[in-house]
């Protein structure tokens, strides 16, 4: 065979091979992003477990980081089509901006998983007969970290600092209009007064990043204000935000009552060594291999959950929803 001729059918192979989204060797391919890999939590749990768990199951997988910008989360999603990926794996930027990945994967007939960050325009789930999202069920982080507080709070009668009955409280929300960030604001404040008892909110803060950084600015800020003193209780919807709320308690020689979410290593240290009163586990494990599960047997057009343990809800959206776990001073051993 001649070599000019050989050289063209190497090419028509591997372009069909592409063309149909599969690489040479089969292998299937899922193009994913992460928000933004300065983000405690998704970079520490759900990132690596990606990496390592979609190799173990004899997939390919490419993570970018999308830095914030949903932007540039469009473009890397045009990106990875154009590339051929099997499946996307999105964890959009913007919670309100999932119609136009929607539309994307759709036009290119890929299928699509949207995880951590569910999408909130309504009916858009419903837009596309293969798209799912993975996640947990944003309010019961809420709930479970508002019942800690009120046990440990009826538990110990000098965090009532001022003795009014009243919980003087300040808290760190993380991202604006994200479900996790306003379902943990209304829950974990709803806890206590389900249970009796009045609250006060001294002071409300987000952040878009859910950053250590955040939380270290305004805590510091807070005790140095005018109702730095009185302040009982911290609640931060996540673990990042806390560690720099302990950091700035430190600096300024105090340690009120503290409670995060995610459970990340950190945490548990700080748990241990007294420095935070409790977190809520956030399952990223089993939140990253759902996505890789469902990622794969949806790009083999299989049924999503089939050989899986996963369980799609069948009430509202196609959605996977992995538990929280309350982690106190009782239990943190476990989580280590
Ligand atoms: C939440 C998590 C936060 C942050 C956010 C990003 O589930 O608790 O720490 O990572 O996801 O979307
Ligand atoms: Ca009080």
């Amino acid at each position: 065979m001649k070599k000019s001729l050989l050289l063209a059918l190497v090419a028509m192979i591997t372009f069909s091979t592409f063309a149909n989204g599969q690489k040479e060797d089969g292998k299937i391919v899922i193009g994913a992003n992460i928000y933004s890999f300065a983000d405690n939590f998704m970079n520490g749990v759900i990132k690596p477990e990606l990496e390592t768990y979609a190799p173990s199951k004899g997939v390919e997988i490419q993570i970018v980081d999308s830095e914030g910008q949903q932007a540039k989360l469009n473009d890397q999603v045009d990106v990875f089509i154009t590339k051929g990926v099997d499946v996307l794996a999105i964890n959009l930027v913007d919670p309100a901006a999932a119609q136009a990945i929607i539309n994307k994967a759709r036009a290119a007939k890929i299928p699509l998983i949207l995880f951590n960050k569910e999408a909130t325009e309504p009916g858009v789930m419903d837009s596309y007969d293969k798209v799912w999202y993975v996640g947990t069920d944003s309010a019961e982080a809420g709930i479970i970290q508002g019942q800690m507080m009120v046990k440990d709070w009826k538990a110990n009668p000098s965090w009532d600092k001022n003795g009014d009955g009243v919980v003087q409280y300040v808290l760190l929300k993380g991202e604006p209009g994200h479900p996790d960030a306003e379902a943990r604001t209304v829950e974990s404040v709803k806890a206590f007064r389900d249970a009796g008892i009045e609250v006060e909110q001294l002071a409300l803060e987000a952040d878009p990043n859910w950053s250590t950084v955040h939380g270290n600015d305004k805590m510091a800020a807070w005790l140095t204000s005018s109702f730095g003193s009185d302040i009982e209780l911290v609640i931060a919807n996540n673990d990042g935000m806390a560690f720099g709320a302990i950091t700035a308690q430190k600096a300024a020689g105090v340690r009120l009552p503290i409670y995060g979410v995610d459970a990340l290593a950190q945490a548990l240290t700080h748990i241990a060594d007294g420095e935070m009163d409790g977190t809520v586990l956030n399952d990223g494990v089993n939140q990253a291999r759902a996505t890789v599960d469902l990622a794969i047997n949806a790009a083999m057009g299989k049924n999503v959950t089939e050989g899986t343990n996963w369980k799609v809800q069948t009430n509202g959206t196609k959605a996977v929803r992995v538990p929280y776990v309350a982690v106190t001073k009782d239990n943190y051993m476990d989580f280590k």
